[in-house]
């Protein structure tokens, strides 16, 4: 059994004190719903990926499909960190794909901006790490531990604030071209390294920011897809693994090790064995720019120690060796925590069906994307493979 996209959603991501968490997610509800061409009675299922903390929806699943017009016969709240969008993703799939419901959603949300300043989110995030040891006893936050992968990494390989720059300058680049992202103007590398440090080496863009959006997509079973769209999505696979919130339980801080084994599971079921050479994009959780080059590695994209290079050699723009983050990734397109996993879902879709805007439409010739999604340090990885063609 598998499972099918047939309609996806999202805001435009940013800063939206305008809408509440319901009117959010509702949106994007709304405009998944009408690109698959089904109505609200159909849904059976609903996977509502929420983090919450910096909001005032304590329980919000039930208040969304209020708002939302949605009776389904079952739903659940996933938690996953920042990987919670493809925890959705994930459930809404086990749902059809058990034949507990013909048309599940999945759905990722979140208002960060509502009762917070940014030093009191990073501080909430920051809890996302090992909170004991690593927050409480250390005071590590997000900037902080990707810093120390930074560090770690540029020590180790040789890697310069340069290449990392070059990884925020092509995510604004795609992101100046697509209408969803938080911020669509270029930058260049000068502005990259003139930016105020954040935690040395990282600087102002070398972050994603904080953001209000949400992002959704209806999932069918694989005995009502093609009879609902010409062009369904397959979930082809999806690998899933989990690591120690520990620092100190990890062999090393150049590699996610949840993420290589993630990327393994997904790689096998799909039958693939050289990435670079099977997807036509990929997208990845540039959380940090750091991020995106140890990506390259653990997905096999490049050799270890040799990540910096695809982006030093702009090997992952369109017309290289493999596209990514042609949405702007995190960087530009912004991080809504939750709704970050269903976004990427969204331009994968969007790119596979061959329906971006020119200058961010990548070829389409093996009809296969990647979506790589992190929680925590590591602690949950998602690597799902998009496809045209049924598994
Ligand atoms: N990239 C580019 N520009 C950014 C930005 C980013 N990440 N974050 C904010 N800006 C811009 C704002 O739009 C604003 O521009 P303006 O003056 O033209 O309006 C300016 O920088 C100041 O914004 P402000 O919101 O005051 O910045 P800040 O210092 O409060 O926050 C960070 C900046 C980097 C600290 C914050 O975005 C952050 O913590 N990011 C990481 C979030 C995170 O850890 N997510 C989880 C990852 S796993």
């Amino acid at each position: 059994m598998t499972a099918a996209i047939i309609g996806v959603g999202m805001t435009r991501f940013g800063r939206d004190l305008e809408h509440q968490l319901p009117e959010l997610a509702f949106k994007a509800i709304d405009e998944a719903l009408r690109d698959a061409g089904v109505s609200k009675e159909d849904i059976g299922f609903i996977a509502f990926g929420n983090v919450g903390g910096w909001s005032g929806e304590f329980f919000p699943l039930p208040i969304v499909c209020e708002y939302a017009g949605l009776n389904p016969r079952g739903g659940m709240r996933v938690e996953a960190a920042c990987a919670s969008g493809s925890a959705a993703l994930a459930a809404a799939c086990m749902a059809v794909e058990s034949g507990y419901a013909d048309i599940a959603l999945a759905v990722g949300a979140e208002r960060m901006n509502e009762l917070a300043s940014t030093p009191a989110i990073v501080e909430l995030l920051g809890r996302g790490g090992n909170f004991f040891w690593e927050f409480e006893m250390l005071g590590l936050t997000f900037p902080a531990y990707y810093a120390l992968f930074a560090r770690a990494y540029m020590d180790e390989y040789g890697a310069t604030e340069e290449d990392l720059a070059k990884i925020a300058v092509k995510n604004h680049y795609y992101g100046s071209m697509n209408p969803k992202a938080q911020f669509q103007k270029k930058i260049t590398i000068e502005d990259v390294l003139n930016s105020r440090y954040v935690a040395w080496p990282l600087k102002l863009y070398d972050c994603s920011p904080i953001t209000d959006g949400a992002a959704a997509a209806v999932v069918a079973s694989e005995r009502i897809a093609s009879r609902l769209t010409d062009t369904p999505i397959w979930v082809k696979s999806q690998g899933i693994a989990t690591a120690p919130a520990n620092l100190t339980m990890r062999r090393d801080l150049l590699s996610i090790e949840s993420v290589v084994e993630a990327a393994r599971q997904a790689y096998r079921k799909a039958r693939i064995e050289d990435p670079v050479r099977s997807l036509d994009l990929a997208l990845v959780h540039d959380c940090f720019t750091i991020a995106e080059i140890i990506a390259y590695e653990d997905l096999g994209f490049a050799r270890r120690g040799g990540g910096y290079l695809l982006a030093r050699e702009e090997q992952t723009y369109i017309g290289g060796l493999i596209p990514v983050n042609t949405d702007g990734g995190l960087k530009a397109k912004g991080h809504p925590i939750a709704a970050s996993g269903l976004a990427m879902i969204y331009e994968a879709v969007k790119q596979l069906r061959q329906e971006v805007d020119r200058g961010r439409q990548a070829p389409i010739k093996h009809g296969q994307a990647l979506i790589h999604n992190v929680g925590g340090t590591g602690h949950f990885a998602y690597v799902t493979i998009l496809s045209l063609e049924k598994p």
